[in-house]
């Protein structure tokens, strides 16, 4: 990892200074690594030896970055990793171009790599991203969002990238095509696991513990899994949410009346235990071997489950 650190670093250099100004602005605000760990791990789970795992697992990250970027600026949310967020220091447009600049960054290392596999891989999963993105800003102040549609977009929107971050480890370590979409499946459910319970904790912790702002979900009119399942036994929840839903946000007490019904309705609950079903999943295809890694990997699935940052 502190080899990736270094990678992120050279990656970040540019004469223009506002790129590498918001660059590590964001890379070393705090962020968890968790894709880039996940790529290293795998690698060593099969006892991959050579380099090229570092810039693939910066590349992710990159692609991670970019998204959170675009995805402050879309969410219209002022705070990331407990600090102001880039497009709160720099305003929207630098952090929508910072952003490309990353993305593109990550297309030139991939080229450097010289792997079509893994180009195609990437191409594929920023593709799929965008697409999650853009299906839920469609799908904004949806009331009738299915648990099945809220998944699908989940998938989409996060899980791909893990999913890639599995591949990457499984291919540049030369495994079968069986084994590297097995990995592929841990990613997928570890990143479900991972998005359902960054919904849950939107209605369930403090904004200082999340480091970004919490209950802004239903506010930018993202109908999540708590919300889907609480619904289901509060009419009088279903109620105050259309009255936001035709004012377009929050008025008055919305915001802590409804984290408050969500609660009451059990609906981060449910999602945490979908999100620990998820979590199980993906400890389950992990290779049946006694060692350190495998260990590790198995924690990191049910971090993803627990975690409160
Ligand atoms: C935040 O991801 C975006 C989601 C997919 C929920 P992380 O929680 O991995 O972000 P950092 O990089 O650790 O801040
Ligand atoms: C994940 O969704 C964002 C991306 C996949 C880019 P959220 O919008 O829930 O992520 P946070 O809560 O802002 O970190
Ligand atoms: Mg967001
Ligand atoms: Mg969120």
């Amino acid at each position: 990892m502190t080899r990736v650190d270094a990678c992120i670093h050279r990656n970040l250099q540019s004469d223009i200074m506002m790129i590498p100004a918001i660059g590590h602005y964001i890379v070393h605000s705090g962020g968890k690594r968790l894709r880039p760990l996940l790529c290293l791990l795998i690698a060593r789970l099969f006892n991959y030896r050579g380099d090229r795992h570092i810039p693939l697992a910066v590349v992710v990250e990159f692609i991670h970055t970019a998204s959170l970027l675009h995805d402050d600026v879309v969410d219209s949310s002022d705070q990331r990793r407990g600090n102001p967020s880039a497009n709160g220091v720099w305003g929207n447009q630098a952090s929508i171009l910072v952003g490309d600049y990353l993305f593109s960054r990550a297309f030139q290392m991939m080229v450097a790599d010289g792997d079509m596999a893994m180009l195609k891989l990437m191409s594929d999963v920023t593709n799929a991203l965008a697409e999650g993105e853009v299906l839920q800003l469609s799908r904004t102040f949806h009331l009738e969002m299915s648990e099945a549609e809220c998944l699908e977009v989940i998938e989409r929107k996060t899980a791909v990238l893990f999913k890639a971050a599995g591949e990457v480890g499984a291919h540049v370590a030369g495994q079968s095509e069986h084994t590297i979409a097995r990995m592929a499946e841990y990613g997928m459910c570890l990143g479900v696991a991972f998005q359902l319970m960054d919904d849950a904790m939107d209605y369930l912790v403090a904004s200082e513990e999340a480091g970004k702002p919490v209950g802004h979900d239903l506010e930018e009119g993202k109908i999540t899994l708590p919300l889907i399942h609480a619904m289901q036994s509060d009419p009088a929840l279903v109620e105050r949410v259309h009255t936001i839903a035709e004012r377009g946000g929050y008025a008055d007490d919305d915001k802590s009346w409804v984290r408050e019904r969500v609660e009451a309705a059990g609906g981060s609950t449910f999602a945490m235990q979908r999100a620990n079903d998820y979590a199980s999943r993906a400890k389950s295809l992990l290779p049946d071997v006694d060692s350190a890694v495998c260990k590790l990997l198995a924690d990191l699935a049910d971090f993803s489950a627990h975690r409160r940052i």
